[in-house]
């Protein structure tokens, strides 16, 4: 073992249940989002546990593209689609659109500029991943004050920019399933009702121009501050449904950033919000798909960041891996959610 790590280790975390497997056996895909970390033990986890491939950032406008003069920065994606080609994983184009990564070359003044430089940056990235089974077209475009996002292309051209972007996806992949995907949909708090109704209103408004779309991305980053409502996302998660819709988990974690420090204590709470939530959710065989985003504390986006949010706790602890790789409770709640999900 190159890393010097005992492989007992190895064995007892990929030993148990393959997460991939139970959802498979259920018709539900089981995902992953990964940094591209070398670390072999790490990949090793991920190729046991996940049958589909999500890059964590590689695959986002600005580092693909940051300047109209750059050229394609596909490097450290191609890498990650590798991997998943080399072990028998889907491959999730995420994202062509998202905010807090603009190509602002592509921010024309005219729409017919914008489909000429966006549009041409949705066919080079699409054709350069023809694996990819399907893509978030936009990620995180709806308004919690407003119906969509204050956005220059979205306030812009709006339902126009939506639509065209769609339309373009579908032309260039005529068979990925196409994502709008977006955050806060599952809280309690209150600026998630008024958020799930702007989506389905956009969605009633893609629907009645026809325009091709797949599935709605939750993103379920389940917050200890922010608690999600089980029972609101249900019911958003039926209403989608009637639209013929289905639905994506599509980035689940838990911050665990004001929760007790006592680890056990700590693990046991995240474990259950997990278990609550998931339970719910999978209730549903609308929900085709569930992404981890991260399956480790080991490489970890709330653990690199922990530094910059008020923690009550220690170290965060989001995810189902520690970072030793072990097992943590919240695997075996997300087994147990998966093993009383229906069939889809
Ligand atoms: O690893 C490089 C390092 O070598 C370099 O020195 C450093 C400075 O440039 O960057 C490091 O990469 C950063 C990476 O996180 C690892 O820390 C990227 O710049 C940074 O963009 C990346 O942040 C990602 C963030 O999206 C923005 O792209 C997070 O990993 C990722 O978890 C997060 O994911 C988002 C979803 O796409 C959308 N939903 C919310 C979710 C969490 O914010």
């Amino acid at each position: 073992m190159s890393s010097g790590v005992p492989t007992i280790q190895i064995q007892e975390a990929t030993a148990s249940h393959s997460l991939g497997e139970l959802g498979k056996a259920r018709g539900l895909e089981i995902g992953c989002a990964f940094s591209g970390h070398a670390d072999a033990r790490y990949r090793r986890l991920l190729a046991h546990h996940s049958r589909l491939v999500v890059p964590e950032w590689q695959l986002k406008p600005r580092f693909l593209r940051p300047r109209r003069v750059s050229p394609y920065n596909f490097g450290p994606c191609d890498a990650i689609a590798g991997f998943a080609a080399s072990n028998g994983m889907a491959f999730h184009g995420h994202t062509l659109f998202w905010h807090e990564e603009p190509i602002r070359w592509a921010h024309g003044k005219s729409f017919e500029r914008v489909k000429s430089d966006y549009g041409g940056f949705i066919r080079d990235v699409m054709h350069h991943y023809p694996q990819a089974v399907s893509w978030d077209v936009f990620n995180e475009i709806v308004g919690e004050q407003e119906p969509l996002r204050d956005e220059f292309l979205i306030s812009t051209f709006g339902l126009q920019f939506i639509d065209y972007c769609l339309r373009l996806a579908r032309e260039n992949s005529p068979t990925a399933r196409l994502v709008i995907n977006d955050y806060n949909l599952e809280c309690s708090s209150d600026w998630s009702l008024p958020k799930q109704d702007h989506m389905l209103r956009l969605l009633d408004a893609l629907r009645a121009i026809d325009s091709p779309l797949h599935a709605i991305g939750i993103q379920g980053h389940l917050s200890s501050v922010y608690r999600a409502s089980a029972a609101s996302t249900v019911r958003f998660i039926d209403r989608i449904a009637d639209l013929g819709l289905d639905v994506f988990i599509s980035e689940l974690d838990v911050n665990d950033s004001t929760m007790p420090a006592d680890i056990a204590v700590r693990d046991g709470e995240v474990a259950a919000y997990y278990e609550e939530f998931l339970t719910a959710v999978l209730s549903r065989r609308s929900v085709k798909r569930l992404v981890l985003w991260g399956i480790s504390d080991f490489d970890n986006w709330i653990v690199r960041r922990q530094t910059q949010e008020k923690r009550r706790s220690g170290k965060a602890r989001p995810a189902l891996f520690d970072d030793q790789l072990q097992p943590k409770p919240a695997f075996d709640a997300v087994v147990r959610a998966l093993e009383s999900a229906p069939p889809r």
